[in-house]
């Protein structure tokens, strides 16, 4: 699987996942203002990937500075632009206070000395995040019967995360265990990574992978032709509430209506225990014209009024259990989570 994100010596490269599947194009950030425009532009995307940009874009930052002359200050600058960008994957802000530690502690070394810890960090996080995908998907495999038929929403997979992927690591690792699987993929409007992304992503790997509109989950789950549901999520409060990508929540009451498991594979990074429910979690709201458009095209009134919340928040009791690298949380989320 190709790498979402990719450090080169001095620069990073990232797959442009805006013009995935029909074009395979690659965009090289040199310095962190042009990380931090690749993660607001979704040239990247999903909670785990914007975390493991933004530690490289810090490590960008870094590499770039010539003196050690106001270096706090210069890091504040770049901790606030990254911040900045997307507001509710809390990996983000997991990622950046890493960083800003590995600062913190070392900011008395030299400015070359500083460089090499900066980017040693920044790889870390990456790597972690894909022992931290294979363990989660290892784990969420026993959760999967053979001959399951799995709804995902968005994109939670290789192109999401570091590698691998959070709900499409089950998935991988599921097949991988020669299981009679098929998935059933939400187109996932406006943006339509499931159509665009997860369906790319799926039959690279010849796992069987449908397309359905999102307005169709619940026709299909009412006809019994889905009986597992798994999706990421971009955070997660302590009493086990989700956001996660638009359309997730009607999948998640849709789901528990038509008594089928609806599980959450997210990696502890995801967690925001500083908050004690979902209605504290920041949602993104975008461009207007990602629903009054197709691509280029308007599909609507140019000047149409549009509402457009990236994300929704499925509350805690319509998810069946809560995957992560540590193992199957299940209700109370309060006490699970935490354990
Ligand atoms: O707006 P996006 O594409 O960044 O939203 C992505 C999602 O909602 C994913 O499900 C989530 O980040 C988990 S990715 C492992």
């Amino acid at each position: 699987m190709l790498p979402a994100i990719e450090w080169k010596k001095d620069r990073i490269v990232m797959i442009d996942q805006r013009k995935l599947p029909q074009e395979e194009i690659y965009l090289e950030c040199i310095d962190y203002e042009q990380v931090a425009e690749a993660i607001e532009k979704m040239v990247i995307r999903g909670a785990p990937a914007i975390g493991v940009a933004a530690a490289y874009g810090v490590a960008l930052g870094v590499l770039h500075m010539e003196s050690q002359e106001n270096l706090s200050q210069e890091l504040d600058k770049i901790f606030l632009r990254l911040e900045q960008t997307r507001p509710t994957a809390r990996n983000l802000f997991w990622a950046l206070e890493r960083m800003k530690k590995i600062f913190l502690n070392n900011q008395k070394n030299s400015l070359s000395g500083l460089k090499e810890v900066m980017i040693r960090e920044a790889k870390e996080i990456e790597k972690e995040d894909i022992e931290t995908c294979k363990k989660i998907g290892s784990i969420g495999a026993s959760l999967v019967r053979s001959g399951e038929r799995i709804l995902t929403h968005c994109n939670a997979g290789a192109l999401a995360t570091a590698g691998y992927g959070t709900a499409l690591g089950v998935i991988r690792s599921s097949f991988k265990k020669h299981k009679d699987i098929k998935v059933y993929a939400s187109e996932t409007r406006p943006f339509l990574q499931g159509a665009r992304l997860t369906c790319w992503e799926l039959s690279k790997e010849s796992i069987p992978v449908v397309l359905i509109t999102d307005n169709m989950a619940g026709y299909l789950m009412n006809k019994g032709e889905i009986s597992f549901v798994v999706t990421g999520a971009d955070r997660i409060a302590s009493n086990g509430d989700t956001a996660n990508k638009i359309g997730t929540y009607a999948a998640a009451v849709l789901a528990k209506e038509n008594r089928i498991p609806f599980y959450v594979a997210a990696p502890l990074s995801t967690i925001d225990f500083g908050l004690e429910k979902g209605s504290q979690i920041p949602i993104e709201e975008r461009d207007p014209d990602e629903v009054r458009k197709i691509g280029s095209s308007y599909i609507t009134l140019p000047d149409i009024e549009v509402r457009n919340p990236a994300f929704d928040v499925t509350p805690a009791e319509y998810i069946t259990a809560i995957i992560t690298e540590k193992g199957i949380a299940r209700p109370p989320y309060n006490q699970s989570l935490r354990k």
